[in-house]
């Protein structure tokens, strides 16, 4: 039991106007995936022979998306979309040969439709002997949706009925078809070749296939989804946003049952693609997107958003935002920090208040406590940059390189200007602006010499009350010697 089924047929040609956008509906993202993503993810569980998208309006963007994130799906291209048993007409005829075996229909814009409710449909559509089986769902509201019609003695379906083709009686039903099948698929191929289109939108339904192979004498099935919110087609924004916020709560969920604190699920936005260690905690506010991985027992937030950002054990981010950054174990970054593409923090490192960094690597226990820009650089190990410096990178054309060693002190204010190399144990002393390379070891000191010009309040500001204190500090000084 349970074969690989002959084939998936993912419905996804509509236009879906009520999005409002001028991006095709499947490819709007939820959770780090487009719509028309998370439905192949859900289908390739089922590890079918085909799987084949129907694509029709947009068809040039959809096809180079599914290209990128499922290169193995084929594409049918339906030209006109005259209704859903046109649409699976049209992949059908796109496989290759007759399909004996199970044929399952899936629509492109329910992202919330898991593996395992496929998986059950089509075990229970195999299991039943069955032509057709429909996955189906008691919802609160089905307006909008066809409705399952059963026979009131025996339970048996025996129609699904478009909501716009409805009688009073049956639009009161609340168990809707959620668009998905399973088909015997040599039924499938004869059936589609039946329906009709005298209906109130003149197309062809999916949906007549089941009174016309009932009529036949062939069995059909339903198979009732555990939670009606795993089926909801997304037709606009507000359906958007609720089905991210369900698939949000489902992965941090998974994420709490496998060890990670969350102190805030509401506050707290993931992507399906990131991942944790045990003893994570995720702080109000945080954003963990793309490939991002936080590693054991590190501490994210609040207010934090990383991309594709890899946390290592025992690190603390704190208010920060990184894209494309690796962050040592026992890393600390923040708060009001800025890692952007390349920024390479090593073990114990410290990127501190109001520092941004860009492609720079920085050694274990390296610290670059406050406000400063460190671009294009190298900093060996436990050195320590002082505050408000600048690794000056760019001349206005190129980018250039700076190298630190390690055990270096470089002083507070200083301008570092690429290329530039300071050795081993250097110094630099502050308010620097480093042009030449400081050689391992030595002190560099670039800046112009204090002179003081005694007595140049009381000659140029008489009377003023720097002049008064100045001359009170000078009794002072006077009556104590
Ligand atoms: C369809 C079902 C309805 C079910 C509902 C679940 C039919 C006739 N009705 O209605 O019983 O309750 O889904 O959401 O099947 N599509 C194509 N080509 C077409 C038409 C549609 O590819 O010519 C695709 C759409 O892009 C979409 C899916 O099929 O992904 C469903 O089409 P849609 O127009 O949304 O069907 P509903 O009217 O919602
Ligand atoms: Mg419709």
């Amino acid at each position: 039991m349970s074969t690989r089924p002959a084939a998936v047929v993912v419905l996804a040609a509509g236009e879906g106007t009520r999005m409002k956008s001028a991006t095709p509906k499947v490819l709007h993202d939820i959770c780090g995936r487009s719509l028309v993503g998370h439905v192949l993810a859900a289908a390739r569980e089922l590890e079918p022979e085909r799987l084949v998208v129907v694509v029709g309006h947009a068809r040039e963007r959809v096809a180079a998306h599914l290209a990128e994130v499922d290169p193995q799906a084929r594409t049918a291209v339906q030209q006109e979309q005259n209704g859903t048993g046109h649409a699976v007409r049209t992949g059908l005829a796109e496989l290759d040969g007759p399909l004996a075996g199970t044929v399952v229909v899936v629509c492109g814009d329910t992202p919330l439709l898991t593996g395992e409710t496929l998986r059950e449909l089509a075990r229970t559509h195999e299991a039943d002997g069955n032509a057709v089986t429909v996955l189906t769902a008691e919802v609160p509201d089905a307006t909008g949706y066809g409705r399952i019609v059963r026979d009131p003695a025996s339970g048996a379906v025996t129609a699904i009925v478009e909501h716009k083709d409805a009688s009073a009686e049956q639009r009161a039903v609340r168990e809707i078809n959620s668009g998905v099948f399973a088909f015997d698929g040599v039924l499938l191929a004869e059936a589609l070749g039946r329906v009709r289109t005298d209906n109130s939108q003149g197309e062809e339904y999916l949906t007549d296939v089941l009174g016309i192979l009932r009529e036949a004498g062939h069995r059909v099935g339903a198979s009732v989804a555990a939670d009606h919110r795993e089926i909801a087609g997304i037709n606009n924004r507000v359906q958007l946003a609720e089905a991210r916020e369900v698939l949000n709560a489902r992965l941090l969920e998974r994420a709490m049952l496998d060890g990670v604190t969350v102190v805030d699920p509401r506050s707290t936005w993931v992507d399906v693609s990131v991942s944790f260690e045990r003893d994570v905690v995720l702080w109000p506010g945080t954003q963990l997107l793309g490939a991002t991985r936080v590693g054991e027992g590190a501490e994210v937030g609040p207010n934090t958003r990383l991309r594709d950002t890899v946390v290592g054990a025992g690190a603390r981010v704190d208010n920060a935002v990184a894209e494309r950054a690796e962050v040592g174990a026992g890393a600390s970054v923040g708060p009001y920090t800025y890692l952007r593409p390349g920024t390479r923090l090593g073990r114990a490192a410290k990127a501190g208040s109001f520092v941004e960094m860009k492609n720079a690597a920085v050694g274990e226990g390296t610290k670059v406590p406050h406000l400063s820009y460190v671009g294009d650089a190298t900093i060996g190990d436990f050195t320590n940059i002082g505050a408000a410096s600048v690794f000056v990178n760019y001349d206005g054309q190129d980018k250039h390189h700076t190298t630190v060693g390690s055990h270096c002190r470089t002083g507070a204010d200083n301008m570092l200007v690429a290329p530039v190399t300071i050795g081993d144990g250097a110094y630099t002393a502050a308010g620097s602006v480093i042009t030449k390379d400081v050689p391992a070891g030595s002190l560099a000191v670039a800046r112009g010499q204090q002179r003081n010009i005694e007595g140049w309040v009381a000659r140029k500001r008489p009377g003023s009350a720097a002049a008064k204190a100045a001359e009170s500090a000078a009794r002072e000084a006077g009556g104590e010697s």
